[in-house]
């Protein structure tokens, strides 16, 4: 029986891994650091891990034999807990970014593509089956930059407006990562997997606002004014990394893969399928 780890079980993608292995009746086990808060279905095993205390994650992957790794935790403990991972694992599917892909919005230096490399040159040289995902832009992450303008009243401040994305709806991500898990012929693929549409930022805002039937005013924001006014919702890091990739992207159409279909064979999911799934998180 293959028994599959999913370590970041209770994030956005980690969580719909988890909820698709459980409804195909696979055998998961979801990494928490928290399990009493981490609300699974009676019928998943749930087993408190951290990444950066190493010796927690043996008893989390004893009798397992596939990993789906998320990594968000701190740099300085990948060393160790990646050596664990790979001394039990037979197979890993790992969460990573488009690093490789010559379009704009992903080759603009920055830490997480060095992390992300890293984590890949551990797994490659490991000797183990791996496949790595790189999703581009997460259809969620309106949750984080708009849901809370939109909730609290009728304008949206933000960056690059006219920077086009091809958002990805979390359940495709899964999807893929899924069949990566389960079948036995993608061994070495690095899935490079988008939305269907090439989609500017504005465009994304106007279809929650339609999808939720309100009329919302959308100002752009200065890159300074960004990095002073983002600070509520993210680090620095983060607020750099993302300017400098809509500046570079702004003027050309977003990187469009047809990878989930071809995958997964269904439909991938429109950003509007995405926030009709999630109006309630848009409104008061
Ligand atoms: N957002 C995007 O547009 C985008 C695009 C491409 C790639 N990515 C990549 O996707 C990954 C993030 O995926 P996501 O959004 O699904 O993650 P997420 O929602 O931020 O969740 C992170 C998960 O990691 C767990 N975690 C954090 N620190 C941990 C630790 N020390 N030990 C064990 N577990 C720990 C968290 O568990 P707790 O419940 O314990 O906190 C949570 O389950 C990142 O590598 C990011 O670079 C993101």
């Amino acid at each position: 029986m293959n028994r599959i780890l999913v370590i970041g079980a209770t994030g956005t993608v980690g969580r719909e891994v988890v909820s698709q292995l459980h409804g195909r009746g696979a055998e998961v086990r979801a990494l928490a650091r928290n399990p009493d808060a981490a609300h699974f279905p009676a019928q998943v095993e749930v087993m408190r891990g951290d990444l950066t205390r190493p010796e927690t994650l043996d008893p989390c992957l004893d009798g397992i034999e596939t990993v789906f790794l998320v990594w968000t935790a701190p740099p300085a403990a990948v060393s160790a807990a990646l050596e664990r991972i790979v001394r039990h694992a037979r197979r890993i599917v790992f969460l990573s970014s488009p690093r490789k892909t010559p379009h704009p919005l992903f080759q603009q230096p920055n830490p997480l593509r060095e992390l992300h490399a890293r984590i890949e040159r551990l797994i490659e040289d490991s000797g183990r089956e791996w496949t790595i995902l790189r999703p581009g832009m997460f259809a969620a992450n309106a949750l984080t930059w708009w849901a809370p303008q939109i909730r609290a009243g009728d304008v949206v401040r933000w960056p690059y407006l006219a920077a086009p994305t091809a958002p990805i709806h979390e359940r495709d991500i899964a999807a893929v990562g899924v069949r990566a898990l389960c079948e036995d012929h993608h061994g070495g693929a690095e899935y490079v997997l988008t939305g269907p549409q090439s989609l500017t930022q504005a465009e994304q805002v106007a279809t929650i606002a339609s999808v939720i039937g309100r009329s919302l005013r959308i100002e752009e924001m200065s890159p300074d004014e960004s990095r002073r006014e983002l600070l509520a919702i993210m680090p620095m890091p983060a607020i750099n990394m993302l300017l400098n990739a809509w500046a570079a992207a702004t003027g050309q159409p977003a990187w469009v893969t047809s990878t989930v279909a071809e995958v997964t064979g269904a439909r991938p999911r429109t950003f509007h399928d995405w926030a009709t799934g999630h109006a309630a998180d848009f409104r008061a």
